[in-house]
């Protein structure tokens, strides 16, 4: 159990803030209109993302077992929602060990004078990207086997305030770049003549959407495994909105790093998934200590990074190793062989396998694809209802006000939201898109 409602906003926090906010962010905002996109962003995060995450942390400390055994405690047969979490989270970590290798390998390099092509010229070369992938993936596997992910918490609560102040050292010298405002301009003053039709709206909706489930760790059970060691006289709302603030703090000061830059320096903002490894290190090269900051900065982005992927792994290999009864070292080594498989698959897909597509889309697109798109939202859609209608607001509600100590204001809202609209928004969404496509 975490001895304070402190240790699990760090764990949290920590699955939270990762690629998703520092890399994700910026290029998902570059590639969907911008501050459209972003405001879209704020009202799913107060729509979805705050009364999922209740729901989900509230069900794990009630039940206080894993994902799939806390939701058949709720109700038997409902095991299927943690179910879902599982194959979610093995999609999920295949791409992202991917992109951590990318960082790892700038911590190396962008101290040296790196051009935007230089990320471009370096995927497109198949061995040495997996060799990183590889070791990123090794870095989280033994973190997982040795079962030192509190210590982890502990290393992370140094880590993040040290994050934070980098990102906003870096992101104020990136604001006054020249032309920097134009920059601040497109991620801030909402500019609606991106949406020219039904079908961008729904596109952008659908991106924003995901994007909130793949920030906050959403509808993958981690938040219920996590919440399963919480006691029982934490304030779960309180915690919520605390982890929901310092995420989208950190991706908005991630966009606001990246996007000005991007501007200044003339780059494509819809670039895609190789935004901040392009401008990056062109803003290092010109920074003052640029050469010994960005290694720096590149460590951090590397130990946000590892807390969340721990986190994506410890869901598989604690369900993996109590269904197969196989140790907890031999379980992480097969889940990792498993997903190191289809990284090394989605990593071609910049080189040699470029060609190949699975249904138009590349495998790293694919990969995310189907989990921001497909698999989160339905998990998060089966959230609602266990919590919504299974369960019931009102034992959901017992829990969160901890049997009545606290004063649970927002319950009424709590019950319409997870109820009515977080499931109606998730649907229309989806089904929107899918005529769309
Ligand atoms: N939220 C993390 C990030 O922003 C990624 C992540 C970790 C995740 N655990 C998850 C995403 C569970 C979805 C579900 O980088």
């Amino acid at each position: 159990q975490w001895s304070s409602g402190i240790g699990f906003v760090m764990a949290a926090a920590g699955s939270a803030i990762g690629l998703g906010n520092i890399w994700k962010f910026p290029y998902m905002t570059g590639t969907n209109g911008g501050s459209v996109f972003l405001v879209m962003y704020i009202i799913f995060l107060v729509l979805l993302g705050i009364p999922i995450l209740l729901s989900e942390t509230s069900i794990g400390r009630y039940a206080g077992l894993n994902a799939v055994d806390s939701c058949n405690k709720i109700k038997k047969g409902w095991g299927f929602v943690g179910g879902i979490g599982i194959i979610g989270s093995f999609v999920i970590l295949s791409a992202y060990n991917v992109v951590g290798g990318w960082v790892i390998k700038y911590i190396f390099v962008s101290g040296d004078d790196l051009n935007a092509e230089y990320f471009n010229r370096y995927i497109s070369e198949p061995v040495q990207p997996i060799i990183w992938t590889f070791i990123f993936s090794a870095i989280s596997t033994i973190i997982v086997i040795g079962g030192v992910s509190k210590g982890i918490e502990k290393v992370s609560s140094v880590l993040l305030p040290l994050l934070f102040i980098f990102l906003t050292i870096i992101m104020i010298y990136s604001l006054t770049l020249p032309n920097a405002i134009e920059g601040v301009k497109y991620f801030l003053i909402p500019d609606f003549s991106h949406i020219k039709s039904i079908g961008d709206f729904a596109r952008i909706a659908l991106n924003a959407m995901g994007q909130v489930f793949f920030s906050l760790s959403l509808g993958m059970g981690t938040l219920i495994t996590y919440g399963s060691y919480l006691k029982k006289d934490t304030n779960m709302f309180k915690n919520t909105v605390t982890i929901v603030t310092l995420d989208t703090l950190i991706a908005i000061i991630s966009g606001l790093l990246i996007i000005p830059a991007v501007f200044s320096f003339g780059l494509e903002i819809t670039s895609g998934p190789g935004l901040i490894f392009e401008t990056l290190p062109v803003v290092f090269s010109r920074m003052k200590f640029g050469n010994i900051i960005a290694p720096v900065f590149f460590i951090l982005i590397f130990f946000a990074a590892v807390t969340s992927s721990i986190s994506l792994l410890e869901v598989m290999v604690s369900w993996f190793s109590s269904k197969t009864n196989l140790s907890r070292t031999v379980s992480a080594i097969i889940c990792s062989i498993a997903v190191f498989a289809v990284s090394t698959l989605a990593s071609m897909s910049f080189n040699v396998l470029s060609g190949s597509a699975i249904g138009g889309m590349p495998i790293f697109d694919l990969l995310n694809f189907i989990s921001d798109k497909i698999i989160m939202p339905i998990g998060g859609l089966f959230i609602c209802i266990l919590v919504g209608y299974v369960w019931g607001i009102k034992s959901a509600s017992r829990e969160i006000s901890n049997e009545g100590t606290l004063k649970f204001r927002f319950e009424k809202i709590f019950n319409i939201t997870i109820r009515y609209i977080a499931p109606a928004l998730i649907i229309i969404i989806f089904i929107t898109s899918l005529i769309n496509m």
